[in-house]
């Protein structure tokens, strides 16, 4: 794909725009790779747009009340971990009906070849890509709208997000040549900090993941002071103690999530841990590990149990945050139906 200009983006509002499928528990993995940095962009007082994707939550089965609570506790998730709903707009997706809209024009710029490419949907699908939804194919190009319908410029996400955020590129950047346009940003994924991609703390090649059957491959952002210390007392590692030298990681892949892991916690840089840390045994280091993560979870698993006690509080911040998303994305939309030839006489 011939990409844009490469000041595309100087024509736009610096805007960030990310979101996180309401699927269940929301993870460490989640914290670290998304939400704590969604409230850094807020508090570099960047505008800033977070949504809860539950239209992407339905690409699989989702039980319509459990849809409904998990989508209330991932606000309550935003919210705890410090997104500020009068700073930020948080909402959920389905309220604002750009999305669907403008992912169906957008599946009609994507091309099938390129949805083949992406690697999610295989891994997610497997064996039975016959068998799964038609949306979990297409989900990217709604992902691609998300983004497009506000012209964000920086999505926060973790690495394995990046494909789509690049399939987000090419999309716009098809757009703005098929109609000899420069209407749609250039939007970059932005990927920063030590925890980029959590891994499970039973298996050092694999993401940690809401979906992953066993419970005590991941942190829940839920679970109590006794639950995370015991996880991690009980991660997967090798028996070696951590390296006096960052380079000593190599190979290592659970030492290193769990380094990174600290790191990420603390606000400090992975050669920083192993400066304190290198040489030293699992039977020190898992310790500070998990009272770091009970220091820095525990007030956010509080604050989401306050906030979940009044559900209908956290509906009216979802529609009041939707009402503020849906100000920026109809606009777009209505500019993108014209561009393309449709009719606008209501
Ligand atoms: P999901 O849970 O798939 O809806 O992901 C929501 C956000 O969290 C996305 O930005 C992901 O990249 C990020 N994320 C999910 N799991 C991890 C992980 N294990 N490590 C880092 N980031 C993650
Ligand atoms: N696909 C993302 C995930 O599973 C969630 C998502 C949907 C998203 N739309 C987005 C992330 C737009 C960033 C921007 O994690």
């Amino acid at each position: 794909m011939t990409d844009q200009p490469a000041d595309i983006n100087a024509k736009f509002t610096p805007r960030v725009f990310s979101g996180i499928q309401p699927s269940g528990n929301l993870t460490l993995g989640n914290y670290l790779g998304a939400l704590k940095r969604f409230a850094e962009k807020q508090d570099q007082g960047i505008e800033t747009i977070y949504c809860l994707v539950d239209l992407h939550a339905v690409t699989v089965w989702q039980e319509p009340e459990a849809l409904k609570r998990q989508t209330r506790e991932a606000a309550a998730a935003f919210i705890a971990s410090g997104i500020d709903p009068d700073r930020s707009i948080l909402f959920n997706q389905s309220q604002v009906s750009a999305h669907a809209e403008l992912g169906w024009l957008l599946n009609c710029v994507a091309r099938v070849g390129w949805m083949n490419r992406m690697t999610q949907f295989k891994d997610k699908a497997g064996k039975n890509a016959e068998k799964v939804s038609l949306g979990l194919y297409a989900y990217p190009a709604l992902m691609a709208a998300d983004i497009l319908t506000y012209h964000a410029t920086m999505v926060p996400v973790g690495e394995d997000q990046k494909q789509h955020v690049e399939l987000t590129r090419d999309i716009a950047a098809k757009f703005n040549h098929d109609y000899g346009v420069e209407f749609f940003p250039s939007p970059a994924p932005l990927i920063e900090g030590a925890a980029t991609r959590v891994m499970s703390l039973r298996d050092g090649s694999k993401k940690m993941s809401k979906s992953d059957p066993s419970d005590a491959s991941r942190i829940n952002l839920t679970d109590d002071a006794d639950t995370i210390a015991k996880k991690f007392r009980k991660a997967v590692t090798d028996p070696a103690p951590l390296p006096e030298a960052i380079e000593g990681l190599e190979g290592r892949p659970e030492a290193r999530n769990l380094v990174n892991i600290y790191a990420a916690l603390a606000g400090m840089t992975p050669d920083a841990v192993i400066g304190e840390y290198g040489g030293q045994g699992w039977g020190v280091f898992k310790p500070a590990l998990a009272d770091l993560a009970v220091a820095k979870l525990a007030p956010i698993s509080t604050e989401m149990g306050r906030l979940m006690a009044d559900p209908a509080e956290i509906d009216r911040i979802l529609g009041k945050g939707a009402a503020k998303a849906d100000a920026i994305a109809q606009p777009i939309l209505e500019q993108t139906l014209d561009i393309m030839g449709m009719i606008r006489s209501r």
